[in-house]
């Protein structure tokens, strides 16, 4: 079985950007910046945009986090993106995610300038992606599509199964997947005989938000596994969609949760904002 470290994964992946960065100080009159938005105190978001922080910090890049009172308006949200779509030093521009009910999501990643959306959640890069066009393409998915072309698999006439159809991951990783000329199911929570569906998978992704649902039944032997789960276990304990210790001896590969699919999700953030970034230098 192979354990497949994204969190090692990511760090190469930082590094490199790090060293490009210090070329991008030679050659540019300015370093890329990242500008992060969150509204509300949402535990698991400020968790998350810290983390982001970090990164930028890790590689040299800059980084604006703006936070606001749960209280702030849709109507003060959107004038804001306006500034920042228009300021020519901002090159990546990102709305954590849950905002709060009295803000329509929709019409917030609406307002982004597509070429600074780093999360690849406009319209306008959405239809990208499903186009095979070139776009910024959402992080969690691109990251997977990495971790697979690190360990040399070949997506190419295999059975994907994607557990979840969010606008995030499973839809978008669907896409990247076929885009790769796999055979891609996408299963959810309407889906019959999904043990069925799940053991015809080559690649298993799951992406439900229910902690270790996913035990060794679901898994055909030899399967790689990518687990996009972020849960709590009955002993508070950080786990994924996957009952990783069930699984572990049936698979091919596997990433554990944590340090699987999450550290890379961040640093495609970043490579998103370096591509982001060239794009308004050109
Ligand atoms: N909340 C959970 N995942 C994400 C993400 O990928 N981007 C943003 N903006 N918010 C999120």
């Amino acid at each position: 079985m192979m354990r497949i470290s994204g969190k090692d994964i990511s760090l190469k992946i930082k590094d490199e950007i790090k060293e490009e960065i210090e070329k991008i100080k030679v050659h540019y009159p300015r370093v890329p910046q990242l500008a992060v938005i969150l509204v509300g105190d949402n535990q698991a978001s400020q968790t998350y945009v810290r983390n982001k922080e970090r990164g930028c910090q890790y590689v040299g890049m800059d980084s604006l986090v703006i936070r606001h009172e749960e209280s702030f308006t849709e109507e003060q949200l959107l004038a804001e993106i306006e500034m920042l779509n228009q300021n020519d030093q901002v090159d990546g521009i990102l709305v954590q995610l849950p905002l709060p009910r009295h803000i329509c999501e929709d019409r917030v990643l609406e307002a982004i300038d597509p070429s600074k959306d780093v999360d690849g959640f406009h319209p306008a890069n959405v239809a990208r992606l499903f186009l095979g066009q070139h776009s910024l393409v959402p992080c969690t998915p691109k990251g997977m599509m990495v971790l697979l072309d690190q360990i040399g698999y070949d997506l190419t006439g295999k059975e994907v199964v994607v557990v979840g159809r969010s606008h995030i991951v499973g839809k978008p990783v669907a896409l990247l997947c076929l885009q790769s000329n796999a055979t891609v199911t996408i299963a959810h929570s309407h889906t019959e005989n999904l043990k069925e569906v799940c053991q015809r998978a080559d690649v298993l992704i799951a992406a439900v938000g229910k902690a270790k649902m996913i035990n060794s039944d679901y898994v055909k032997d030899g399967a790689v596994v990518l687990d996009v789960g972020i849960n709590r276990d009955d002993n508070n304990k950080l786990c994924g969609d996957v009952d990783y210790e069930d699984v572990k001896d049936k698979v091919y590969a596997i990433t554990p949760v944590p340090g699987g699919i999450g550290p890379m999700t961040i640093t495609m953030l970043l490579k998103n904002t370096l591509e982001a970034f060239y794009n308004h230098m050109k």
